[in-house]
């Protein structure tokens, strides 16, 4: 299975791209994780983007295409649910070349919908843990003690870019620059428009009928 999750920030790409490595057994690839690790760890490269994860502007195309080619050059061989990338045009145009040099393909494109309103409060109440990254919600999926992680007891976060002011510009981030990643894809005929309201489990139903 070869699966690009499509959405604005907050729509649940991460959520329902989790659900779908653990059903399906197919790695989740999120470059959000990928970046943020990197930052972390303090690594060139997490030092090159921590300016644009602060602001919640794209990372440049070259750097980002770099980093998921060499994701998905590694030997796992069991395809891939892409969480992330790509997010303008060309990034999808660098990932089809990619697959096609390998004479492979997409399955398909899961762009999940939700209205403004929503999103904003998905991702203003949104907790990562700081430790191990599990994530949590402060109202539709808390953790059992406030501000501490169920898995690890590590300590509660908000991420720095879910702070009101840069979700806003991450919205319009998406709108301008990944809407026409939309279009290229359903010239292609790949996408699969997904009603992102209701409980994670009522859209995962959503999402896996389309996908198998
Ligand atoms: P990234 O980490 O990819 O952020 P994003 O796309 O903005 O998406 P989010 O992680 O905010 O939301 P999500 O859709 O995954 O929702 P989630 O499942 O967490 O990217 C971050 C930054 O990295 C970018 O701004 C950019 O700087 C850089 N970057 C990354 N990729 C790049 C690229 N290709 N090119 C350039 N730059 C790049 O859910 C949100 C919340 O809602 C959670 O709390 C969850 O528990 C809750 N929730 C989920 N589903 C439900 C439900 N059904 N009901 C109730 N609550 C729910």
């Amino acid at each position: 299975m070869r699966v690009v999750m499509i959405g604005p920030p907050g729509a649940g790409k991460g959520t329902q791209a989790k659900l779908l490595e653990e059903r399906f057994g197919v790695p989740h690839i999120s470059t959000g994780d990928i970046l943020r690790g990197a930052e972390r760890a303090g690594t060139a490269l997490g030092l090159e983007v921590q300016r644009y994860l602060r602001d919640g502007g794209l990372v440049p195309d070259a750097l980002m295409i770099d980093v998921v080619e060499k994701r998905l050059a590694a030997p796992e061989g069991c395809g891939f649910v892409l969480d992330g990338f790509p997010r303008t045009v060309t990034q999808a145009e660098a990932l089809d070349a990619f697959l096609a040099r390998r004479g492979e393909r997409l399955d398909g494109v899961v762009w999940i919908r939700l209205p403004r309103e929503e999103l904003v409060r998905r991702l203003s109440g949104r907790r990562v843990c700081a430790a191990c990254g599990a994530m949590f919600h402060v109202t539709f999926d808390p953790p059992a003690r406030p501000g501490v992680c169920d898995r690890c007891g590590g300590a509660l976060v908000q991420r720095e870019d879910d702070r009101e002011e840069t979700v806003r510009h991450r919205l319009d981030v998406y709108e301008r620059e990944t809407g026409p990643v939309i279009d290229h894809y359903r010239a292609r005929g790949l996408v699969r428009e997904t009603d992102g309201t209701g409980s994670r489990e009522e859209v995962f139903d959503r999402i896996a009928a389309g996908v198998r």
